[in-house]
Order: C-alpha cells, then sequence, then structure tokens
C-alpha cells in the first residue's frame, strides 16, 4: 500500500513532516471503513473507552461537550445534524485498527500516540482549532469538508471554555472536500476545520511529543526511587568577599550536578526506553491462557500468525553487543542476532509464522514469544 501517494518516505520526512500540510488523495484505494458507526457507537458505550460527543448547539448553548460511556438513550436522543462522536485510542481494541498503525512505518513507532475516530452527523465538526501534534486525518466513510490555515495564533483567539479549544475566528488558507481513503497529514499547531458533508466518519492517527515539562517529571520521579543520593560538594571553594552571594561558579557546580544525573548514556536510554513503551494508562490487560512453550509453538503454527496487543508498545535500543529490549515499560536485554526479529516485532502487529520463522531459526524465539504470549502482549484470534 503506497499510503503516501507519488512521494516518497524520505521526501514526505524531509518537506513535509512537523513542518508543512499534505493531502494525500486515495492513500488507500477503495477504502472500506474497518468499522461501522455502529460498532463505534457500541465501543462509546464501554465504561474502559474514552469518549465524547460535540454538540455544535447543545442544550447549554454552543459547542456543548459531554462525556461518555454513552447509552444507546443519548444517541436517540441526538439533533438530526451538526453533532459530533469521538472515540479514543480505538487502536488499543479493534485489531483492523492496530494493524493500519503498520502501515506507517517511516515513523519511529514510539512517536505514536493513538488512533481516534470520529463519527459526524451533517455539518457536524468540533469547531476550528489547532492540536499540538501531528496527525494523518484518514477519511474513513462519508465526506468531509477540511479548511486548514497555517497563520500563527495566541490565547485571546480562543473561545474561552476549559475543554474545547476552539478559534473565535477562522479563515480558510486552502480547502479540499475529502472522500473515503483520502488523507490529510497535519504538523502541530495548523488551525483546522472539518466539517461533515454527510454521516461520516474519519480516523485521526496521532503521534505524541514528550514535553520537556513530562520528561523532566518523569525522570525525577525516577530518580527519586532509584538513584543514590549524590550531593553538591565544594573541596576548592574560596574565601567570599560577601557571603550572601552565590557565585557563577557555584550556580555552575550546581547545573553540572543537575546534568550528571542524566549523564550516563546507558542508564538514561534504558530509563527512556522503558518509560516510552509504558502501557497507557487506560488499558486494560488482555488475559492470556496459561500453555506450555510447546502448545503455545503448535498453536502458533497451526494458525500462521499472532496479534500484538494494539495497547502493548514495543521499542528497542542498540547498544555495542546487545539489543535492549523494551514492551510495556519492562526491559529484556537480548543477543545482537535476535536483532532483526526484535525489528518485526516491533513494526508489526500481526505476526506470520513463516516469516518470524525465515528471520530466525534460533530456540530462543518462541521462548520470548511464549513469553510475551504469556505476559497478554500477543494473542491468538478467536
Ligand atoms: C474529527 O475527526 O472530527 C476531528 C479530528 C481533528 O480535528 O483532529
Ligand atoms: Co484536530
Amino acid at each position: 500500500m503506497k499510503i503516501l501517494g507519488g512521494i516518497t518516505r524520505q521526501a514526505f520526512l524531509n518537506e513535509y513532516w512537523q513542518k508543512k500540510p499534505l493531502l494525500i488523495r486515495q492513500a488507500f484505494a477503495d477504502y472500506e471503513s474497518p468499522i461501522s458507526p455502529d460498532e463505534l457507537a457500541g465501543l462509546a458505550c464501554e465504561d474502559y473507552i474514552q469518549s465524547r460527543l460535540v454538540l455544535e448547539q447543545g442544550e447549554d448553548g454552543p459547542w456543548e461537550l459531554r462525556h461518555g460511556p454513552f447509552s444507546d438513550d443519548d444517541f436517540t436522543r441526538l439533533p438530526e445534524t451538526h453533532w459530533t462522536l469521538l472515540v479514543q485510542a480505538v487502536d488499543h481494541y479493534v485489531p483492523e485498527i492496530t494493524c493500519l498503525l503498520d502501515e506507517f512505518d517511516f515513523i519511529p513507532n514510539w512517536r505514536v500516540d493513538d488512533v481516534m475516530i470520529s463519527f459526524a452527523s451533517e455539518q457536524g465538526s468540533v469547531g476550528p482549532h489547532l492540536d499540538s501534534y501531528d496527525v494523518f486525518l484518514l477519511q474513513s466513510y462519508g465526506r468531509r469538508h477540511w479548511q486548514i490555515n497555517q497563520d500563527s495564533y495566541s490565547e485571546d483567539d480562543f473561545i474561552a471554555g476549559p475543554e474545547l479549544r476552539i478559534l473565535a475566528e477562522f479563515e480558510a488558507e486552502q480547502d479540499w472536500i475529502l472522500e473515503p481513503g483520502d488523507m490529510l497529514y497535519l504538523p502541530p499547531g495548523v488551525a483546522h476545520h472539518g466539517v461533515a458533508l454527510e454521516d461520516c466518519m474519519t480516523i485521526s492517527i496521532g503521534f505524541r511529543a514528550p514535553s520537556q515539562k513530562e520528561l523532566l517529571s518523569a525522570y525525577t520521579h525516577h530518580c527519586n526511587e532509584f538513584a543514590k543520593p549524590r550531593y553538591y560538594t565544594d573541596p576548592d571553594l574560596e574565601l567570599q568577599e560577601s557571603i550572601g552571594e552565590i557565585t557563577a561558579k557555584q550556580i555552575r557546580d550546581v547545573r553540572r550536578l543537575l546534568l550528571s544525573a542524566i549523564s550516563d548514556d546507558a542508564a538514561f536510554s534504558n530509563w527512556f526506553g522503558r518509560f516510552i513503551t509504558e502501557n497507557p494508562a487506560d488499558c486494560g490487560e488482555y488475559q492470556a491462557e496459561d500453555i506450555s512453550e510447546e502448545e503455545f509453538q503448535q498453536q502458533f503454527e497451526q494458525d500462521g500468525h499472532l496479534n500484538r496487543s494494539g495497547n502493548i508498545r514495543m521499542s528497542y535500543i542498540e547498544e555495542d553487543e546487545t539489543i535492549s529490549f523494551f514492551y510495556a515499560g519492562n526491559q529484556l536485554s537480548l543477543a545482537y542476532e535476535q536483532r532483526e526479529l526484535i525489528s518485526y516485532l516491533c513494526a508489526n502487529h500481526y505476526l506470520d509464522y513463516a516469516a518470524i520463522m525465515e528471520l530466525t531459526d534460533d530456540a530462543c524465539v518462541i521462548k520470548l514469544l511464549h513469553r510475551l504470549y504469556s505476559e497478554g502482549c500477543l494473542f491468538f484470534d478467536e
């Protein structure tokens, strides 16, 4: 599948990624939505799934936001037009949507956030707004009119309100009508407004970028738990004219002490690998059956494939002679020979028996897969 149209993956990264929008007509040719509007509404009724309804003319005024879980009644009471249902992290629950992520094989998988799916009634939208992350908006059902504007906006440009940050004024610079299979890439901060021309569904493949604040807070938490205390030292202290002064050298030494907390390459990269593959908070664990390694191998061979659970993140870091494999916040140190296998596991949610056996004839493979299976990271189709 050529989801970038006529553009190479390298050209996309050079010219568009985090830089400018790109419309790709028929990124997914003859696309048929892997999920129906009714199935999406069904997910929005589950209490473990995050969902929202946005009503342009709500009972409590314009742009009313309601939080799920919803009931059938909530849906039957909705107006005919001008509303949108948004369901978060559908990739965690619907294997076809999980596998859609594998098509985005030109962006490191740790940058993926989740796949949100919206259903909009005619004229439905969530209002003109901007997001702080990269997103691919794949039209999966019906048509949507997208308008964008690449101006920069300030705090005063938004309608006041705690959650929906809608632009008070929005003028389109470019616009397109997207049909099923068309996809629009938007870098962070580009204002966009998508209005449904009829009942329509849009799949948002959203990326994440950790903020400095988030990293600092998570790393500090990690240090509090694990690092040995290290104190400021000053054996070279010089007599000061005034004891009230904090000198430039002392400030430098304090900063150096802080920076030394992240200066050990191995410790830092191991922490990051675990941190960035941690399970999203909302996800329920998949319960695996307790089967032996032999039984596992037999079933894998017989089914011909295995699936990776949608909520399990996997990435790796190459060391000199080993591979640090991270999954769901755990870390395993593996022999370098396992690199191909690990790379395959990280890039695919549908694990093909023959493809895996071709990669390696090592007996450790089944051991590793059985372990991941027993921990609920992999599952067999029903
Ligand atoms: C939508 O699907 O309605 C909204 C997606 C977005 O604007 O990010
Ligand atoms: Co948006």
